[in-house]
């Protein structure tokens, strides 16, 4: 009946090289684990949408179930209930409108080659997470990778919102109305390419777009070649480039984010190098005519690791208490997680690699003090998103889904909780918010009542 069950050990071991052999553990009590099941009807849920490189946008919902018949603790479940592949070959990803509750989706076509092109595909997303009514349009520049929900100025909160995108080969800004058309098609490509060969191979490429905090219709374009991040200005009717800031020669800007201080008096600008791997700090001040200006305050390495070639930041964000500032980094196989099956009364563990995600404590001096290094679960985690009660941490590996539990007020990372197979990279996550009753009851859950399932099991097809 239950043929295989799976316990989580996350291990760090830096710079150790990782043992695939199999070995065995000292007995553990069967009540310390907790089998997979099917969610039982009328359980709580809650729900998560994940693109993934694979070609799908999927539905992906997680159950608190009752006690189950192995263990008199609650159950974590977790799902798909819809899949859909309206958005083309290379999902890149995902952004979502929780009022409206439309989902956006990125096509990023990496393969040119049968003559297809970039899309943004809308969906309606129903109460149940099936996708409906699912509208599929050009991107008016090819390779985007990146895009926000917005209202840019003379837009109204209750307005259909615009959608802004970052293309990244070639660099180029575009911005859709409400009926997706296209309001502004702005090449980004305004000067050299930094010195690294990666960046001399392209001439300009965005890779997010940021809104500015102050509500002032800005927007934030990183880009990774050109090591500036560009300022453009939108309104209703048109969008225009303000200016530019620079970053040190060989940042390789992939993404940033906004940090306002909590006493509300001081805004800052992180952002994160995929190239230098550092997370360069700015001070933001705002002139008279709304215009952002931008002060160097602080380099941090983001990976708290000695420099590699093969590392290659990729999230940076917030945490929803606006007290710790999160990055993921790739490419340094730096920690591992003992992945365990149980066959009958034994079990035995593999020990898989993993890349890490470093948390740092913010404060009002943009100086970051670096917290914990923690296994992300798998390799490649390129997109993260914390649930609005910031205790359960989703991460987009080369392998699938990783749930992570996380604790809100030391802001640490702990074990998996749950997780799920992806053909390929996952690249996009976001929460439906919505739904959010599960999270209250998660924390009770003892850090060993885990269940987990293998992973890294496939061979992984696709470079970053
Ligand atoms: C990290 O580990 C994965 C999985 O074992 C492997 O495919 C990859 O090549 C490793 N990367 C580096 C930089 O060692
Ligand atoms: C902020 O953090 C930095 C880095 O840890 C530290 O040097 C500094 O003293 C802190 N400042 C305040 C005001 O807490
Ligand atoms: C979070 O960590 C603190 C300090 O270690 C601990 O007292 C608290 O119980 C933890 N919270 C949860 C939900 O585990």
């Amino acid at each position: 009946m239950i043929s295989t069950i799976y316990g989580i050990f996350a291990l760090i071991f830096i710079n150790q090289v990782c043992c695939a052999s199999f070995r065995e553990l000292p007995d553990v009590p069967k009540s310390k684990w907790i089998r997979r099941e099917e969610a039982p009807a009328g359980s709580k849920a809650t729900r998560l949408f994940v693109s993934s490189y694979e070609g799908t946008v999927t539905t992906v919902e997680l159950t608190l179930s009752d006690a189950s018949t192995f263990s008199k603790h609650p159950a974590l479940t977790i799902h798909k209930t819809a899949s859909n592949e309206d958005c083309g070959d290379s999902p890149t990803w995902l952004s979502w409108d929780s009022k409206r509750r439309t989902l956006y989706c990125l096509n990023e076509q990496i393969d040119t080659s049968k003559g297809r092109a970039a899309t943004l595909t809308q969906y309606n997303v129903g109460s149940d997470g099936q996708f409906s009514d699912n509208k599929i349009r050009p991107t008016f520049a090819g390779g985007p990778v990146h895009g926000v929900v917005f209202h840019p100025i003379g837009e109204d909160e209750e307005d259909e919102p615009s959608y802004a995108v970052a293309h990244y080969a070639p660099g180029y800004f575009t911005s859709y109305d409400p009926h997706s058309r296209v309001r502004g098609r702005l090449s980004l490509d305004v000067g050299p390419p930094g010195p690294t060969e990666r960046q001399q191979e392209l001439v300009s490429s965005g890779h997010q777009i940021i809104l500015d905090p102050g509500k002032q219709g800005q927007v934030l374009v990183p880009d990774l070649s050109q090591d500036l991040v560009h300022i453009f200005q939108c309104t209703r009717a048109d969008c225009w480039r303000k200016g530019t800031v620079a970053m040190p020669p060989g940042t390789g800007p992939r993404h940033g984010t906004f940090w306002i201080s909590p006493d509300r008096k001081k805004t800052f600008f992180f952002i994160g190098g995929e190239i230098s791997n550092l997370i360069e700090g700015y001070s933001v001040d705002r002139s008279e005519d709304g215009s952002l200006k931008f002060t160097h305050v602080s380099t941090t390495n983001a990976v708290q690791l000695p420099m590699q070639e093969e590392f290659a930041l990729a999230e940076i964000a917030v945490s929803p208490d606006n007290a710790f500032l999160i990055v993921s980094n790739r490419g340094n196989n730096a920690t591992s997680v003992d992945v365990c099956e149980v066959t009958g009364p034994r079990y035995a563990c593999e020990s898989a690699q993993s890349d890490t995600i470093v948390t740092f404590a913010l404060n009002g001096t943009g100086v970051l003090t670096s917290g914990q290094t923690w296994p992300s679960g798998g390799v490649a985690p390129r997109a993260f998103a914390l649930n609005r009660k910031g205790d359960i941490m989703a991460v987009g590996t080369k392998a699938g889904l990783v749930l992570l539990e996380r604790n809100v007020s030391t802001g640490k990372l702990g074990q998996i909780m749950a997780d799920l197979d992806f053909d390929d990279q996952v690249t996009g996550v976001v929460w439906d918010d919505s739904l959010m009753n599960y999270p209250s009851r998660a924390s009770k859950v003892p850090a060993y009542q885990r269940f987990w399932q293998r992973y890294l099991t496939k061979r992984l097809r696709r470079d970053w």
